[in-house]
């Protein structure tokens, strides 16, 4: 299993492995349009989730049609990725016939192409709590082929403290974006907390800084169509078409909740987990929260 795995390495300060950087200087001259949005995030923080939502937000006239046969990672290209399994995701992104195009992305800030920043192009970055995150995470990484093998739980808590993952660490992917976001209008900082909470709450916020206004009915039909329940059994959401995944090791919509790191983490985990966290987020106008 183990042997089958791509491999990390440093990259410019960030652990990678070369599916995302092969295609670096072609994802690097991306041309983004000033109407693109660019749905950022760390693997695990609710990329799908946001993707789907939006996707059926803009497309909401021909939603049934592009719902019924275009699998999201198609609907909504990852920039970075390239695989011989897969279209690349630039070259996905740069065929996308819709307006506005939809795009995702794991980059930390820094490696975002200039153009997005160029063209004021809209940016949403979603931010899930690091305990959910990383169990998340370290789910994905035994099912994900692309992905380095875990290894086990222990040995995977500890490498996600010293922020070796693919993507690099979360503490400066959120505290980067965050920073970012402090003199960039054009992002939408967002929580995956947030949007379990109150789905409504958090499409209104969505639609305000995208200039959108569906109607209440629209809106309703929405927050209920992006449920986990329907989501999971939504063949074109789900990710069940999708080569690279082996879903006899896990799921990809697994759990879909907040707190799931309390079936995980040991008392003695927990608390390591607390007081490094302490030394490491410094910043208190970012908050997270691993209860609701
Ligand atoms: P879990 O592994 O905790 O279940 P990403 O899309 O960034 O890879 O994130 C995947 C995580 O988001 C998974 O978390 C998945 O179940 C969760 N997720 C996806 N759609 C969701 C939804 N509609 N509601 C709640 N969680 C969702």
């Amino acid at each position: 299993m183990e042997t089958e795995r791509p491999t990390m390495f440093d990259f410019q300060g960030v652990q990678m492995t070369h599916f995302f950087t092969d295609n670096w200087e072609n994802v690097q001259n991306f041309q983004a349009r000033p109407d693109d949005v660019l749905i950022a995030t760390y693997p695990k923080a609710g990329t799908t989730w946001v993707s789907y939502l939006l996707d059926l937000l803009y497309f909401r006239q021909t939603a049934q049609e592009r719902q019924a046969s275009v699998p999201i990672y198609d609907r909504v290209p990852f920039l970075e990725i390239i695989h011989p399994c897969l279209e690349s995701g630039k070259d996905l992104a740069d065929k996308l016939p819709t307006s506005p195009r939809l795009i995702k992305t794991h980059f930390p800030v820094q490696f975002v192409p200039k153009s997005f920043w160029e063209q004021n192009s809209r940016l949403v970055y979603v931010a899930r709590n690091a305990k959910d995150n990383m169990v998340s995470y370290f789910h994905f990484d035994r099912m994900n082929k692309v992905q380095p093998w875990p290894g086990d739980w222990n040995n995977y808590f500890q490498r996600f403290l010293d922020g070796k993952m693919v993507f690099g660490s979360w503490y400066d992917h959120v505290s980067g974006w965050w920073e970012k976001k402090k003199t960039c209008p054009n992002i939408h900082y967002m929580f995956y907390e947030d949007l379990i909470e109150d789905t409504g709450r958090e499409i209104d916020k969505l639609c305000s800084f995208l200039g959108l206004s569906p109607s209440a009915e629209e809106k309703e039909k929405l927050a209920s169509g992006v449920q986990f329940d329907n989501m999971k059994k939504d063949s074109m959401a789900n990710y069940s078409t999708n080569p690279v995944m082996d879903f006899k090791i896990s799921p990809f919509m697994r759990k879909g909740k907040v707190g799931d790191w309390k079936d995980h983490f040991t008392v003695a985990q927990n608390e390591q987990f607390d007081e490094d966290y302490k030394k490491k987020m410094k910043d208190p106008t970012l908050k997270f929260r691993t209860e609701i």
